[in-house]
């Protein structure tokens, strides 16, 4: 089993979630020694599918029940891509009957498009293109009972671990045996777990030496511009819990030109450490401290799964890493844990000596290698503990450098949608900055929203990257809209409203919810200005607030007022509905208040029929949710 691309793990991943298990099922099947090729579907050579005889899909879904952009796309945004050939139509019925396969979707049931992109991989590839299923599909749900394990968010692992153990049972029953080193073919053995596999390109020292104070640069993706802040508004009030921001920015270098984007377009944003953080994580680990700001290089070249961080910083030094790539305040996925076990090798830092250094390499591993998920998401989830913190408590960890972009996680880019109309000058963001505190009473900070809250009016260091999603479909212009969201759900609103050369419709609805009329009534003004001038309708409700809002709640109990004004529009006058907001039920219950909706005011008799007209409407791109 030595030839390349045999076997190939692919994975479509937009927050990390199916990238995390990707990695770890290729990482025990080496342990196997079963040599396997691990890549985002974007990135895998279509040419090379030829040569694939076992192909392992792990995919989440994204947007309107789409694929995640790496699956689509490389990271150059090229669409050549092994999707894309395998969506033309000329493609002969077997043209996959050379492969065995296995899909794992991951999705979140208060979509409606739930596991969509795994469907239509398996739709495409199994039932026209002839690949063999090893097993039935397993599709994972992040809300769902069957897939939280009620409410803990384990049950999506268990989903997963069922895949990995079929797809182990299967190639161990199938490949028995394999090649020692001097060729012999000896009975297939397990490689012993505290054995760290190495990965194929890692750091050493470059041997040249930086200037004192080099220019922070990254290299690799063009796509990722430097913006410069306009402005950093507070839009709620000072004494309301909620911090939510108007970010405006402008693009650094070129005209605003360059960059266009329609309403329903986000920006996706490099967020970076705090330098305070950084040092935490220095003198935790002080056996780097002295060559923390050391020239690096890779050893063969830069690795695959560095594509996704938006280029790689220049100056490449340990602390540059840790300030600009490594997510060292992010709660760890199992990989992790699977990954660092084997480094709790320090006794002079375990008050009770080797026992103590025992206990943490057990505890350890038990996070990364146990089925059980509850200890880990008991000391590592609920709370919210941070790799920071992890390493603080499990300071037998000493973590070799070299190896760092491998086992330690990355930072992500978070997406925002953008509140500007495309013929602004400036991009502008709402967002609202996320601090919470855990069950043990600490308080956590959110990575990238605290660090846009603290960028100055005219700091340029802001790294940011367009991404079109053509929510709303050109033909649809001019259609009624319904805008409805909750909180901060009304940031793509906004451009939507804002659309102004030429209006995107001159019959908008906008329902707006929040809690209080003094206090989150975001842009409140600049919404009933537009509504006393007849741009939009203004629906707004409160929440917490009797006086402004004495008989309504919520979004959905506006509609549900209005309901048969607004049947009508969806029913007869083809209006498109946007939903945005938090994910979770609220999502779900404005899904229901539309089809009780279309009952009683639309005409449709039950539940099946009014939901085939929202499946519909979803179809031709005129029931959109954007909800995250
Ligand atoms: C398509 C899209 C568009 C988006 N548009 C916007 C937008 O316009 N405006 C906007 O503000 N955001 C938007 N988001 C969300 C945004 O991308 C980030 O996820 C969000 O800002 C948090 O980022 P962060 O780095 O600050 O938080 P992180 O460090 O990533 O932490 C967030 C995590 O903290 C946890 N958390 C948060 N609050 C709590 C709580 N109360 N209790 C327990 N745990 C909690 C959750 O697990 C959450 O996933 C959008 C997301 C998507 C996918
Ligand atoms: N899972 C998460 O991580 C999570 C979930 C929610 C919010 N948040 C955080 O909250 C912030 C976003 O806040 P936001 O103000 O935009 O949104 P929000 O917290 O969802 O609240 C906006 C409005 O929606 C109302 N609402 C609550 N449940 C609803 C439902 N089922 N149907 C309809 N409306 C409902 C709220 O009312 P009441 O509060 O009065 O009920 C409030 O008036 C972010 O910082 C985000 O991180 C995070
Ligand atoms: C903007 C957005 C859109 C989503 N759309 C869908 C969807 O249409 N169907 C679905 O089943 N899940 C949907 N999800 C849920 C994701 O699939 C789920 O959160 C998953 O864990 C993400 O995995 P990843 O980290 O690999 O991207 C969506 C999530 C977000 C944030």
């Amino acid at each position: 089993m030595s030839s390349t691309h045999k076997i190939a793990i692919l994975y479509g991943s937009e927050t990390g979630n199916s990238q995390d298990f990707a990695t770890i099922l290729s990482q025990k099947l080496q342990r196997l020694h079963f040599a396997t090729t691990l890549l985002p579907l974007g990135e895998f050579n279509p040419n090379d599918i030829l040569k694939v005889r076992y192909l392992f899909i792990l995919v989440s879904t994204t947007g309107q029940g789409e694929l995640p952009r790496n699956a689509n796309e490389t990271t150059t945004g090229s669409k050549k891509t092994l999707w894309s050939l395998l969506k033309k139509k000329n493609l002969p019925e077997g043209f996959l009957n050379h492969i065995q396969v296995a899909f794992f979707g991951l999705g979140d049931s208060s979509y409606p498009k739930f596991n969509f992109a795994v469907r239509k991989l398996y739709n495409r590839m199994v039932n026209q293109l002839g690949a063999r299923e090893l097993f039935d599909r397993l599709e994972a749900d992040e809300q769902g009972m069957a897939g939280s394990n009620k409410g803990t968010g384990a049950g999506v692992e268990a989903v997963y671990f069922e895949y990995e153990k079929k797809i182990i049972n299967f190639l161990r029953e199938k490949f028995p045996m394999m090649k020692d080193s001097q060729g012999n073919r000896v009975e297939r053995t397990e490689i012993d777990p505290s054995v760290y596999l190495k990965p194929k390109s890692y750091l050493k020292f470059a041997g040249v030496t930086t200037e004192n104070t080099p220019v922070i640069n990254f290299m690799g993706d063009e796509s990722v511009k430097f913006g410069k802040i306009v402005a950093n508004n507070k839009l709620t009030a000072d004494d309301h819990f909620q911090d939510v921001r108007q970010l405006i920015f402008t693009n650094r270098e070129e005209s605003r030109r360059e960059i266009d984007y329609n309403p329903g377009d986000t920006a996706s944003i490099y967020p970076n450490n705090f330098d305070h953080d950084v040092d935490t994580f220095l003198n935790n680990q002080d056996q780097w401290l002295s060559i923390a700001d050391k020239p690096l290089e890779f050893t063969n070249g830069v690795p695959d799964s560095l594509k996704c961080i938006g280029g790689i910083v220049q100056p490449l030094t340990l602390r540059n890493l840790l300030k600009y790539h490594i997510d060292i305040m992010s709660i760890p996925r199992t990989s992790f844990f699977m990954k660092i076990w084997q480094f709790a090798t320090d006794v002079t830092r375990m008050e009770r000596g080797q026992e103590q250094l025992d206990d943490q390499r057990d505890k350890l591993k038990e996070f990364g290698y146990d089925e059980d998920m509850q200890e880990l998401f008991d000391y590592c989830n609920r709370p919210r503990r941070s790799v920071l913190e992890i390493l603080d408590d499990f300071l037998s960890v000493r973590l070799p450098w070299q190896y760092c972009l491998d086992y330690l996680p990355l930072i992500k880019p978070r997406s925002y949608s953008i509140s500007s109309g495309p013929s602004d000058p400036n991009i502008e963001l709402t967002m609202a900055v996320v601090k919470y505190r855990t069950i043990l009473r600490k308080v956590r900070k959110g990575v990238c929203t605290t660090y846009l809250s603290e960028l100055p009016v005219g700091d340029t260091s802001l790294r940011y990257k367009i991404q079109n999603n053509n929510l709303i479909k050109k033909e649809l212009h001019n259609h009624p809209m319904l805008l409805v969201s909750p909180g901060v759900g009304l940031a793509p609103l906004l451009s939507v409203i804002k659309t102004d050369n030429p209006v995107i419709s001159k019959n908008i609805h906008l329902f707006f919810g929040c809690r209080f009329k003094d206090k989150d009534y975001l842009y409140g003004n600049k919404l009933e200005e537009w509504d006393a001038k007849g741009r939009i309708q203004l629906h707004p409700v409160f929440s917490r607030d009797r006086e402004n809002s004495p008989d309504t709640k919520y979004v959905q109990d506006v509609l549900w007022k209005l309901g048969a004004e607004m049947t009508d529009l969806l029913a007869n006058h083809e209006a498109v509905f946007f939903l945005c907001g938090t994910s979770g039920r609220m999502p779900l219950q404005v899904r229901l208040t539309v089809i009780e909706m279309l009952k009683k005011w639309g005409g449709f008799e039950d539940d099946e029929a009014a939901k085939d007209f929202l499946k519909e409407m979803e179809k031709d791109g005129r029931y959109i949710q954007e909800t995250w």
